[in-house]
């Protein structure tokens, strides 16, 4: 099965959703590391609990240093190349990775972000969406590149704006449909059925993927 590693800043619920579907036999695929940046992130609990290696890279050594961040990346790749990962999850990691990692694993790195991009890159998304008077929001599955939540998209699933909501009732919404799709688009890069041709990702050889599934 396909070797996946997660990265995971915080509470985990997108890793769960994949090592549930990975449980359910729903997808190929065994995650063979699971690592953060943050000692008390619930996702290295949720890990242990599955009986997952759950790996701590501190970023202190590493503080202060004009090249910090390449130099951590190397150290998260060093855990990769251990682990003979063929497929890197960020979820909710929330950290900025650099060329080192993105260069190593184009196109075999994915992220999940809560906003329909390219709208609403960045932070505090839920906000901005209702800020803005979106009527409608969702979630994106798309493939690393440099620039920050702007790679190829895979998957996408949209949500209604509600009157009464605030930024915690529509992440709510939108982290339901989060937990859809990250393991779908896993299961069809498990399959080997996406194919990226420049911003565009195809499934199967036909339909952009997002038309084929919602
Ligand atoms: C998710 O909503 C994910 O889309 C978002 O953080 C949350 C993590 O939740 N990611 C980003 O905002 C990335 N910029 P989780 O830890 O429960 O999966």
């Amino acid at each position: 099965p396909l070797r996946v590693a997660v990265l995971a800043s915080g509470r985990g619920s997108n890793l769960q959703a994949v090592i549930d579907a990975i449980e359910a036999g729903r997808v190929e695929a065994t995650i063979v590391a699971v690592i953060s940046n943050k000692k008390d992130a619930l996702a290295l609990e949720r890990a242990r609990k599955h009986g997952l290696p759950d790996v701590f890279v501190d970023p202190k050594p590493f503080a202060g240093r004009p090249d910090s961040r390449v130099a951590y990346d190397h150290a998260l790749l060093d855990v990769l190349r251990r682990h003979d990962v063929e497929l890197v999850l960020l979820a909710g990691y929330m950290k900025i990775i650099t060329a080192v990692l993105i260069d190593a694993y184009a196109n075999r790195m994915m992220n999940i972000h809560p906003s329909l991009l390219p709208s609403f890159p960045g932070l505090d998304v839920q906000k901005k969406a209702i800020d803005w008077g979106c009527k409608l929001a969702g979630c994106t599955v798309h493939f690393v590149t440099e620039g920050v939540d702007e790679g190829p998209i895979i998957l996408q699933a949209a949500v209604p704006v509600l009157d009464g909501d605030t930024p915690d009732t529509l992440a709510a919404r939108i982290l339901e449909q989060e937990h859809r799709i990250y393991p779908r688009a896993v299961e069809l890069f498990a399959e080997g059925r996406l194919r990226v041709e420049g911003r565009r990702v195809f499934i199967d050889g036909g339909k952009p993927v997002g038309d084929a599934i919602l």
